[in-house]
């Protein structure tokens, strides 16, 4: 059973998407997975666009650094002053170690205004991190065991550099958090949602075809009920921020890196289409900069092309809203296991 009608937007895919202009001076972006693909051309906007720090979140430290390096190349004739504008950080999102490490240090920033959740994997074989299945543990556990650490830093960089902004006054200028998600979410057979338990359903092998989507399905539904929780949070004096989910669109990445061992008929079809309607990284990676700069509008929406979007009619709809409960609980009492108390973070 497919929860989806599938979406095909080919002709948004070929279009040229606005070429970013916004202003980032003085701020301070943090982007995850940005060594390569999206995360790597993402990190050259908002160097060119003035940013006063861009941090690298990367596992791999050689490949991280040579990623620094060819920014601080690139940006040279743009006029970049200061290299050390551009910082790689070391994570592994495999690890949760790494990323609590990771997000200690990021709190001791004197300001973080964006955070773009970037790294992700995709893949059918199975294999384990800490204990649940890889690309679950990456896409979605670690993924949101950072936001969760970040949202204080984000808060306190609000409440100290824009006590102005609120969801009343409508600006743009405000810290956001962006989730990088995908249209994979209207492909899957969402075959974990009558399980008893979700999140233990995909701590195993099943469906490991659809395993990419289901990931990017959950993150989906958990982001839209945290950004509903930052807003009820107000009541008790927390400020609150952006938070969003961003489709890049099909881009030509190092995404599809584990297609040899994909079933073959699939792999062609991925191939075809890639090459055929795939956006350049480039391209793709001004959607996160739209994302990154949508302002409260945004905020608990799905962005693509550049604008505000909807996900499949299926997370809208009453059984979606049900089940976004049940993975909010759920995937909260994984995230508390593994961070005590990280819940009053929100
Ligand atoms: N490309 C597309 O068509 C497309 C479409 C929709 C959504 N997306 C999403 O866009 C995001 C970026 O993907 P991409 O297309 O740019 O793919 P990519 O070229 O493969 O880049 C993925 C990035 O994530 C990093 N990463 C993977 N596992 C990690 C881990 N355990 N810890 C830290 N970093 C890790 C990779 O680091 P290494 O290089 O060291 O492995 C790499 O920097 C992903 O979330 C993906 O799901 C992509």
């Amino acid at each position: 059973m497919y929860v989806t009608p599938p979406k095909l937007s080919f002709t948004t895919q070929v279009l040229p998407l606005p070429y970013p202009k916004e202003d980032f001076t003085g701020k301070t972006v943090l982007i995850t997975g940005a060594n390569t693909g999206l995360g790597l051309e993402a990190a050259r906007h908002f160097v060119r666009l003035n940013a006063r720090k861009v941090i690298l979140g990367c596992r791999d430290v050689e490949k991280g650094n040579a990623a620094k390096r060819d920014i601080e190349a690139t940006n040279h004739v743009d006029g970049i002053k200061d290299p050390a504008r551009v910082e790689m950080w070391q994570v592994d999102l495999a690890s949760f170690d790494s990323v609590k490490a990771f997000c200690e240090r990021a709190a001791k920033l004197e300001r973080l205004d964006i955070v773009i959740e970037n790294a992700g994997i995709l893949g059918m074989t199975y294999a384990e991190a800490e204990g649940y299945e890889r690309i679950t543990t990456v896409n979605v556990i670690s993924t949101w065991l950072m936001a969760l650490l970040l949202l204080p830093v984000l808060r306190a960089t609000k409440d100290k550099f824009y006590a102005g902004s609120s969801p009343e006054s409508q600006d743009s200028d405000v810290p956001h958090l962006v989730i990088v998600g995908s249209n994979a979410h209207f492909y899957t057979i969402f075959d974990g949602r009558d399980a008893p338990s979700i999140m233990e359903h995909y701590r195993g092998d099943s469906d490991m075809f659809h395993r990419y989507a289901n990931t990017k399905l959950i993150s989906l539904f958990f982001a839209r009920e945290v950004a509903t929780q930052i807003l009820e949070r107000k009541s008790r004096g927390k400020s609150e921020v952006v938070l969003n989910v961003v489709e890049p669109g099909s881009c030509k990445t190092q995404l599809l890196r584990e297609k040899e061992s994909w079933p073959w008929a699939y792999k062609a079809f991925v191939t075809v289409g890639f090459g055929l309607v795939g956006r350049t990284a480039e391209m793709g990676s001004r959607t996160y900069v739209a994302a990154a700069s949508a302002g409260w509008k945004s905020h608990g929406l799905y962005l693509e092309d550049c604008k505000l979007s909807t996900p499949h009619e299926f997370v809208e709809s009453a059984e979606g809203a049900k089940l976004q409960k049940k993975i909010y609980g759920e995937l909260i009492e994984v995230l508390e296991k593994i961070s005590p108390g990280v819940t009053e973070n929100i």
